[in-house]
């Protein structure tokens, strides 16, 4: 009965080609997008009212029958249903779907209008992949500065969806700025700072405006440019010894483990950089290592060591100055780390006692080196024994100085130098006259070798004592003496040697003249009194 019903019909409408097209070019076809797996409405033209007889045909191949409003002529598929009468609803549809469908309408006369069907799909989601360094826990990509980045996005839809990549920097509020790309990949062959921030992929359908994007941040990290620093600090406010790394530059910021070397015992893992010593740690040249990891650094860090060390004194034993006079003593502090604050005492009593500077006492001090120089000494007040303290959190040393202080040069001294001078007089004749006779020649060369160097010493002696009375300060030549002592001992070794001898000689004539500048000074400052007590 059904298929006897429809035969007339097709023949109709296959007579009435000709006619459709001239609808289809008159405008009357419509396109109807629906999206598969949703339902879709086609209306048989645009027409209020009551409608005649509809009937509802695929056109393929041919006319092929789908339904009709005469209810005694069943759809060609339960999808296919009727609403308002005139109206063809397709449910759940697919990609086969899509095609041209007509309806025709017997009423008065016979109409026939004709629908386009097309059907998209999707898409329902897109793949979006970055050759990224790594990833941190929150999802965020990160790359490393100066790496090469692939960029690619994938999305299944029909018909082939547009893809899109938008970057959207930083702060950049809302408005896409930059690339629109087209394109589902793409390179970037250089990372900078500023490509850092929010790349979106953007797929979009273009039948049926059905778009998806995804977000992804990627941040472009870079170590710091060069190597870590660190160093101990005494913390202000305590007295604590602390040790701090540094490693700037780099994005993010770097982390940081000290360790105890050797043994690399673990102090503490930080991203300050910084560990407070306790009293246990406080040992003269320990080590510490700090070693500096970020994410995109070398995998094994950078590194920087800390030695810290209690301070070692230098200093002359003994100072003479003349009543009157000004004297200066000098203390040169080594090997401390953290640098040592240096402190000059008096000894007069238990507790010593601190010397603060004032118009008798004058404290300079430049780097590690510090000077009191006490200005008019008095026999009763300045005399005696004064300390040189110098002390940072992993120790303290002292060393103690003597100040002698002295009347003025007296006849006694001047009266030694006028013999002196007379005694190189013969000296010289007498060395003379043996280099100068055959006679004894063997003998003279010996004694000759002997007293050259005495008379040489002697002059050399003579001068500075001269000098000494007319400028009235004995203690600078001492000071001068003192300081160039290693040149002078370099170029003249046997002269200098000699030179203790005679001024050993001048001392015992009592021209207060007391030498400090021969090699026992040196011993004398190794054997100094050294205390190395924690603070
Ligand atoms: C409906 O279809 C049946 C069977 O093909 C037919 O007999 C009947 O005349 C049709 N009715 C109308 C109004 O066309
Ligand atoms: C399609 O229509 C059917 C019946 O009219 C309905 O049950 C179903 O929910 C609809 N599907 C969608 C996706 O709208
Ligand atoms: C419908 O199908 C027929 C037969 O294949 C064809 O001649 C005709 O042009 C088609 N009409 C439309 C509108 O596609
Ligand atoms: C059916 O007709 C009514 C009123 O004319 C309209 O509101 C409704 O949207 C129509 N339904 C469909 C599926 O076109
Ligand atoms: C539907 O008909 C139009 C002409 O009206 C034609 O261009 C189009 O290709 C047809 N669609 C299909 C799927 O055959
Ligand atoms: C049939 O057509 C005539 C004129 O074209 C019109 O006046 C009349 O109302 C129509 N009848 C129906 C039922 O539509
Ligand atoms: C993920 O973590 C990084 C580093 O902690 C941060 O910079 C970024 O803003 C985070 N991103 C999100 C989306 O939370
Ligand atoms: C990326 O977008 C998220 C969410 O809008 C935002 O919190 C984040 O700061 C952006 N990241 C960058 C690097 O712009
Ligand atoms: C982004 O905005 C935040 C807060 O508004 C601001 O602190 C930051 O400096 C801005 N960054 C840039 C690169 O402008
Ligand atoms: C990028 O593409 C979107 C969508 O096509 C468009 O609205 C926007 O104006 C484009 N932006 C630029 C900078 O081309
Ligand atoms: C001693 O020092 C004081 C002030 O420092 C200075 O005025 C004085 O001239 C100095 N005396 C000698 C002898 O150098
Ligand atoms: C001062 O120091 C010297 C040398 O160390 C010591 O012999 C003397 O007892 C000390 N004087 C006082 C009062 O402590």
């Amino acid at each position: 009965m059904a298929s006897g019903g429809r035969v007339p019909e097709l023949g109709v409408l296959v007579c009435l080609g000709a006619l459709l097209a001239g609808w289809v070019a008159a405008g009357l076809e419509a396109v109807v997008i629906g999206e598969v797996r949703e339902n879709v409405t086609l209306h048989c033209g645009n027409i209020l009212g009551p409608r005649g007889l509809v009937t509802w045909y695929r056109n393929t191949s041919g006319p092929v029958f789908l339904l009709s409003s005469n209810s005694s002529l069943p759809p060609a598929s339960p999808r296919f249903s009727l609403v308002n009468s005139s109206s063809l609803h397709i449910e759940a549809l697919s990609l086969q779907d899509e095609g041209n469908y007509t309806c025709q309408e017997i009423l008065n006369v016979t109409r026939w209008f004709q629908v386009w069907l097309k059907v998209a799909s999707g898409p329902y989601q897109i793949e979006v992949n970055i050759s990224a360094t790594g990833e941190l826990p929150n999802g965020t990509l990160y790359v490393a500065k100066g790496s090469q980045v692939d960029f690619s996005c994938s999305s299944s839809s029909w018909p082939l969806p547009m893809v899109e990549w938008w970057f959207q920097p930083p702060n950049s509020t809302g408005e896409p700025f930059g690339n629109n790309l087209t394109l589902s990949s793409f390179t970037l062959l250089l990372m900078s700072p500023n490509l850092q921030g929010n790349y979106t992929c953007l797929a979009m359908n273009m039948l049926s405006g059905r778009q998806r994007k995804v977000t992804t941040e990627l941040l472009v990290y870079f170590p710091p440019p060069s190597a870590p620093k660190c160093w101990a600090e005494v913390s202000s406010g305590s007295s604590t010894l602390q040790l701090i790394c540094r490693w700037d530059g780099g994005y993010p910021d770097a982390e940081f483990l000290w360790t105890e070397e050797p043994g690399g015992v673990i102090m503490g893992k930080s991203k300050l950089g910084v560990e407070v010593l306790n009293q246990s740690q406080l040992s003269d040249g320990k080590k510490f290592k700090c070693v500096g990891s970020h994410i995109v650094g070398p995998e094994s860090g950078a590194s920087c060591m800390v030695q810290i060390g209690s301070p070692s004194l230098l200093s002359e034993p003994i100072k003479t100055c003349f009543v009157g006079g000004n004297v200066t003593l000098t203390c040169q502090v080594s090997g401390a780390y953290p640098l040592a604050r240096i402190l000059w005492l008096r000894n007069f009593t238990r507790p010593e006692v601190v010397i603060k500077p004032s118009s008798h006492y004058l404290i300079t001090q430049d780097g590690q080196s510090s000077t009191l120089t006490i200005c008019n000494c008095s026999q009763g007040l300045d005399e005696g024994y004064y300390v040189c303290r110098a002390e940072n959190p992993v120790g303290v040393r002292e060393v103690d100085i003597w100040l002698s202080v002295k009347e003025p040069l007296n006849i006694g001294g001047i009266v030694g130098t006028i013999v002196s001078l007379l005694l190189l007089g013969l000296a010289i004749i007498s060395g003379l006259l043996l280099y100068y006779s055959p006679m004894f020649c063997w003998r003279g060369k010996k004694i000759r070798g002997q007293d050259m160097g005495d008379v040489m010493v002697l002059v050399d002696s003579e001068e500075e004592e001269e000098e000494e009375e007319e400028e009235n300060a004995v203690e600078e030549e001492e000071e001068g003496n003192w300081r160039e002592l290693p040149k002078q001992r370099a170029k003249h070794d046997h002269i200098h040697r000699v030179t203790a001898l005679v001024n050993g000689n001048i001392e015992q004539m009592g021209n207060g003249f007391q030498d400090l500048q021969d090699d026992s000074s040196e011993q004398q400052s190794d054997n100094i009194q050294e205390e190395d007590r924690p603070v």
